[in-house]
């Protein structure tokens, strides 16, 4: 869209849980603002320092397990979706209805993804290039055109191939995606001198009782807009129905064709009624059967997992033998489930204790995996070892180094000790299987710049299982409801690999492990409870290497400052400091001061990402 100057605008930010999808930067439809760069902050600098390992929150202990093992990348072709690997034809209930969205450029562009999945249809992201074919061996029920910062009119800019139009496939094209629409088509699209960004109100112009977009919806709309752009003539067989104070064309139809376009984002929060919109679309207009739901996503890759075990089992003559890594997080405990459920003792999982995990952490993994579904764990009780290597370091890089290093060879000696082993588990998501440039996933590129490790002798080889590769992190964790693993590990705030070791400031001791570890386990209870867990991007306590002095009883004391660190983020990317209750506030401190011996004050951080990071090293 055409540039109407203008600075950055967002709708306010709220809470991480996917509830309020409101970017850490606009759509730069109409202002040419820098649309955000993933893994860049704000102002264009890595956002995470270069070392942090983000989308699964266990990534990074899978990729020690995948670099110390030597995997190859996972080999992933167009087949590769949910189902694909059943024999197809329309009678096939394994294959979801899919609706494929072409990104073209706006950071909504997941967003529409996650909003049909919501409607337990399946929804694919793809570059806006990408050629019918591949788009049509999908079998999209429709297709959504995301919006993007460029202009229709403009040379160069982004466009499908042309074989869209004629495909007879539904289409919605959302801002940028209803100018192209109408440019392609015949329609005059020209730049605005009145940009129109934020709230707007929409008046349906349809008659009332039309099927369509607007069906079952009243008259007016509170909308988010975004354009810069104007469309002044809707191309030959398309009405408008929907109009605003500054455009006739707020969304356009042409309901034999089935092209149906909006000016506004039905995907953001600020729509109220976007997910009827979307609803109106995807089921009624094209037609697609909402059965992408957690217990069929859990009964097909079960069934997928265990023939393609089999086979391999059989081809090979071996047990078809499946290891995983268990880091504590969400993402490897729900692939590790799925993949019991699939194929039983087949599967072992290892979990190395480094003694750097929360408390009770590590009795809720070995309760829940062991006792309660009875699978083959082992855990390596690892504590001593990496105390013993971080004695006396306190430079963050090299803390994280020296865990990541000791991890792989804990990993190589446990894996040689299980003999022929065929398939590896990693907890990949669906995000990271969009960004990644190459088969090899960005995690294990990130252990092996960061840790100069080679693997395990090259005869050793296995081959990757990633049961949760189509899956969204708000998918995993219901796919973790759905099997019954317990609401701590599912719901759990993301937690860095290297655990507690970053958030002691200083050497790590076992003397200060504890300290922390309690001084934790109070701020996690107290936000529990004031029911704030969920809304949090994380919440924790760090240990800084001051002391200071207070007084207790008739005495003076001299000790520990403990830190409370609590953020609001979307992803990990940007974050705010969370607007925490005092009276929350006041209990976690008094808690703290009273129950963990060796502190005597708390200090709320109340610095937003950036210029600061989440944790302190
Ligand atoms: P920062 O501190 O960079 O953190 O704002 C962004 C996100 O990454 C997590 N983090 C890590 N995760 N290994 C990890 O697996 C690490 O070394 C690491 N450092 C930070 C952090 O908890 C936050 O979610």
């Amino acid at each position: 869209m055409r540039d109407a100057g203008g600075t950055e605008e967002r709708p306010s930010a709220g809470p991480a849980d996917a509830a309020d999808p409101a970017p850490a930067v606009q759509e730069d439809h109409e202002g040419r603002a820098p649309v955000r760069q993933r893994g860049k902050t704000v102002h264009g600098e890595a956002a995470n320092a270069g070392h942090r390992v983000l989308a699964p929150d266990d990534a990074e202990v899978e990729a020690y397990l995948e670099t110390a093992l030597n995997a190859p990348g996972p080999a992933r072709t167009p087949e590769d979706r949910p189902g694909g690997a059943v024999p197809r034809g329309e009678s096939s209930q394994s294959e979801p209805d899919t609706i494929v969205v072409l990104d073209f450029g706006s950071q909504y562009a997941q967003l529409i993804a996650r909003r049909v999945r919501e409607l337990h249809v399946y929804s694919e992201l793809l570059p806006f290039d990408t050629p019918w074919r591949e788009i049509a061996r999908r079998r999209p029920r429709a297709v959504i055109l995301s919006g993007g910062p460029a202009s229709v009119y403009e040379e160069g800019a982004p466009r499908p191939d042309p074989a869209l139009w004629t495909s007879g496939v539904p289409i919605l094209g959302i801002c940028y995606g209803l100018h192209l629409m109408a440019h392609e088509l015949g329609g005059d699209v020209v730049p605005t001198t009145k940009r129109e960004y934020g709230p707007a109100i929409v008046t349906v112009t349809e008659e009332p009782g039309a099927a369509g977009l607007f069906a079952g919806l009243d008259r007016s709309q509170p909308v988010w807009m975004s354009h810069g752009d104007s469309l002044v003539r809707p191309p030959a067989g398309f009405r408008a129905t929907a109009q605003t104070d500054s455009t006739p064309f707020a969304a356009l139809a042409d309901p034999d064709r089935r092209l149906y376009g909006i000016q506004f984002h039905p995907e953001v929060v600020h729509t109220p009624a976007g997910r009827e919109i979307l609803r109106n679309f995807v089921i009624e207009i094209a037609g697609a059967r909402p059965t992408w739901t957690p217990a069929n996503f859990v009964e097909t890759t079960v069934s997928e997992i265990r023939s393609r075990v089999d086979a391999h089992a059989r081809a090979t003559g071996g047990d078809g033998k499946v290891i995983c890594a268990l880091s504590g997080g969400v993402d490897s405990a729900v692939a590790a489930a799925l993949v019991h459920r699939a194929v039983g003792d087949r599967l072992t999982c290892i979990y190395v204790d480094h003694g750097l995990m929360r408390k009770k952490e590590s009795e809720l993994l070995r309760v829940t995996f062991e006792r309660n579904l009875g699978m083959n764990l082992v855990m390596v009780d690892a504590r001593e070892r990496f105390l013993s290597r971080l004695a006396g370091v306190t430079e963050p890089e090299q803390k994280r180094k020296i865990i990541g290093d000791a991890f792989i060879r804990v990993f190589e000696e446990e894996a040689a000790k299980l003999g022929a082993i065929d398939f590896l588990t990693q907890g990949t998501l669906y995000p990271d299987v969009i960004e990644s440039a190459t088969s090899e996933t960005k995690a294990a590129q990130k252990i092996k710049t960061h840790h100069n490790v080679g693997g395990l002798p090259a005869d050793l080889r296995f081959t990757l299982i990633e049961p949760l590769r189509y899956l969204f992190k708000d998918e995993v964790r219901a796919v973790g409801v759905e099997l019954g693993l317990p609401e701590a590990m599912v719901m759990r705030q993301p937690f860095p690999g290297p655990g507690l070791a970053i958030r002691i400031i200083g050497e790590v001791t076992a003397e200060r492990l504890d300290t922390l570890r309690e001084a934790d386990w109070v701020v996690i209870d107290e936000i529990k409870a004031a029911g704030l867990y969920r809304s949090l991007w994380q919440s924790f306590a760090i240990l800084t290497p001051l002391r200071s002095v207070g007084v207790m009883g008739d005495g003076r004391t001299y000790a520990n400052v403990v830190a409370i660190r609590a953020v609001t983020s979307d992803d990990g990317m940007t974050a705010d400091w969370a607007k925490l209750p005092y009276d929350v506030l006041g209990k976690i401190s008094s808690r703290i001061v009273n129950e963990v011996p060796g502190v005597n004050r708390v200090v709320y951080d109340i610095s937003s990402k950036p210029p600061a990071t989440i944790e302190w090293e």
